[in-house]
């Protein structure tokens, strides 16, 4: 491993935090009397991209709480702003560099501002750059070192043990280029659910991360160089963190990783998982004999029962699985497990054969379309959804017109499009991003215009149909702004408020997700908050359904 090398900015002590102004007085009666003043900083988070930084922010948030700060409710009302950051394509990158200048005009005005910049944008390999990228910024973290932001912000203190610098972040190599090493994050999580320091944003769905980093061979991909090798948490901890999770309330659990399909093949064999003897099918070769695997996990939570016998977690659900690792151990599982959603998110990124070989995707369109089908038969009406980007080095005509006729085959739920984005030091930036960004972009509006159609005919076929429903969401009468504006939740939103538009008194427009992953709008109660309730669906659009209460 070779030595940290960040070069750790030097803070000036956040606003009029003296050193241990406020750690517990020594005698407790004196607790009460501890100063109101705005002694730390109020934080705000800004999240972008996937799951799993929304599970690390969760994680960041909880520790900045645990250490004393108040959460900001906006990022103009925070002394400290925390972006974390996605870099899977220009786009979102983009984004937060077209906020540097709000952000130094808030420096400004608040002179005692201070904005941290961390997640996939940062990485050991372009921190030369950051600085000139990101003029705003003031601290840039690796995610492996998000468990340090406290401490480097300085606001470990004896009432806050939950900095992490005894587990400093560490490099290894990929490919040949230094990467961040995630292996720390395990120990990590675990301090901080023990401190209880994880700031869930839902008291209904919690994210619940398994394993950390990537270790697959795709070559457009930022993620392996961001996020590093695949790091599994201990079997016996995530149980432990679901167990928790069901004790609180919580109705749906989501497994988080990369690739939540290899989970456990660097974990340590041990004799109670000796019946585990899998190989991997397709790709790189990979022997799993004893070790726990996704579909052991998947197992261990269903069996987490009331004293009633059913799910004490009604909901489980995982993302992201690649297609090279869904064992058929795991496809039972999910069809043995009650708690298990009947959705699948398998992401395929192209229909053709040559794309993938290009993408080093490992799998071949024939294999993909075998699993599937082995899903389809095991988990009768399991809603499948992907991911795919069109324009990828050298996509003709015909693999672009492959790709459609995999949609058409297929009959996704829902599909996650976007256009190629070549990001630098990937393996693909040594092939010609040769499809010119207008035919990238004509080959997405098609295609999303093409899942348009097929995502209204499977809703379709809910029309009169009764869903359960995981109620979780209050829509606001009038339009609210979003951060990831153009989603599909906002577009079916919007549709949906003039539907709801002169409900009676003590009746909302709720929202929620069926088990297969769809979002329905429903009149209901707001006391239904948290609940799951029948919803006969009388209405069905291309991204939503709704319905009234069966
Ligand atoms: N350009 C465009 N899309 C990408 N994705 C990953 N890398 C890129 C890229 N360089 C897409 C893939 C992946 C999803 C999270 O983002 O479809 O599954
Ligand atoms: Fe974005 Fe990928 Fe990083 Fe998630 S892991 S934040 S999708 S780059």
């Amino acid at each position: 491993m070779s030595p940290r090398e960040l070069p750790v900015v030097e803070f000036p002590a956040p606003v009029s935090a003296a050193p241990g102004a406020m750690s517990s007085p020594a005698d407790a009666r004196l607790t009460e009397f501890r100063p109101e003043t705005r002694a730390l900083p109020s934080f705000f988070v800004w999240t972008l991209g996937c799951q799993m930084n929304r599970s690390d922010s969760e994680e960041m948030a909880g520790r900045l709480l645990a250490s004393g700060c108040a959460e900001a409710p906006s990022m103009e009302a925070a002394d400290l702003v925390v972006i974390n950051t996605c870099a899977i394509r220009e786009a979102a990158e983009a984004k937060v560099i077209g906020r540097q200048g709000v952000l130094a005009r808030l420096k400004t005005a608040n002179p005692g501002m201070r904005v941290v910049l961390t997640g996939c944008s940062v990485r050991t390999s372009n921190r030369s750059g950051l600085a000139k990228r990101y003029p705003a910024v003031d601290m840039f973290l690796r995610p492996d070192e998000e468990p340090e932001l406290i401490d480097r912000l300085g606001l470990a203190s004896a009432q806050a043990p939950v900095g992490a610098l005894a587990m400093t972040a560490a490099t290894t190599l990929v490919k040949g280029a230094e990467v961040s090493d995630a292996a720390h994050l395990v120990r990590a999580r675990a301090d901080a659910i023990a401190a209880g320091a994880v700031l869930r944003g839902s008291a209904i769905s919690a994210w619940l991360p398994i394993i950390y980093g990537c270790d697959k061979t795709c070559t457009y991909c930022i993620v392996p160089f961001s996020r590093g090798p695949e790091r599994s948490r201990p079997f016996d901890e995530i149980v432990a963190e679901a167990r928790a999770l069901a004790t609180a309330g919580y109705r749906e659990v989501t497994l988080l990783g990369q690739n939540v399909n290899s989970y456990g093949h660097d974990l340590a064999p041990q004799p109670r998982f000796a019946h585990v003897q899998t190989q991997r099918t397709v790709g790189r070769a990979q022997d799993r004999t004893a070790r726990p695997d996704l579909a052991e996990l998947v197992r261990a939570v269903d069996a987490i029962r009331t004293s009633d016998g059913v799910p004490a977690i009604p909901r489980l659900r995982y993302v992201t699985s690649h297609p090279w690792d869904l064992s058929d151990r795991l496809i039972e599982a999910m069809a043995d497990c009650p708690s298990v959603c009947e959705a699948l998110h398998l992401p395929v990124q192209s229909g053709s054969d040559s794309m993938l070989r290009r993408m080093g995707r490992q799998y071949t369109i024939e294999h993909y379309l075998e699993r599937l089908a082995r899903i389809r038969d095991a988990v009768p009406g399991v809603a499948l959804s992907t991911d795919i980007f069109t324009g990828f080095c050298g996509e003709t005509d015909a693999e672009y017109a492959d790709t459609i006729h995999l949609l058409e085959t297929v009959r996704y739920d829902q599909v996650f499009a976007a256009a190629y984005s070549e990001r630098p030091g990937t393996p693909a930036t040594r092939l010609p991003d040769d499809v010119p960004a207008e035919v990238k972009r004509r080959r997405l509006v098609d295609l999303l215009a093409v899942q348009e159609g097929i995502g209204l005919e499977r809703n379709r076929a809910w029309l009169g149909r009764t869903a359960s429903v995981l109620l979780d969401t209050v829509v606001p009468p009038r339009a609210h702004s979003h951060d990831d504006d153009g989603d599909e939740e906002a577009a079916s939103t919007s549709a949906s408020r003039d539907a709801f538009a002169n409900l009676p008194d003590g009746i909302a427009h709720l929202l929620g997700r069926s088990r297969e992953n769809k979002l329905v709008h429903v009149a209901a109660p707001a006391s239904l908050l948290g609940t799951e309730a029948d919803v006969l669906i009388e209405h069905a659009g291309p991204y939503a359904l709704r319905g009234r209460l069966a």
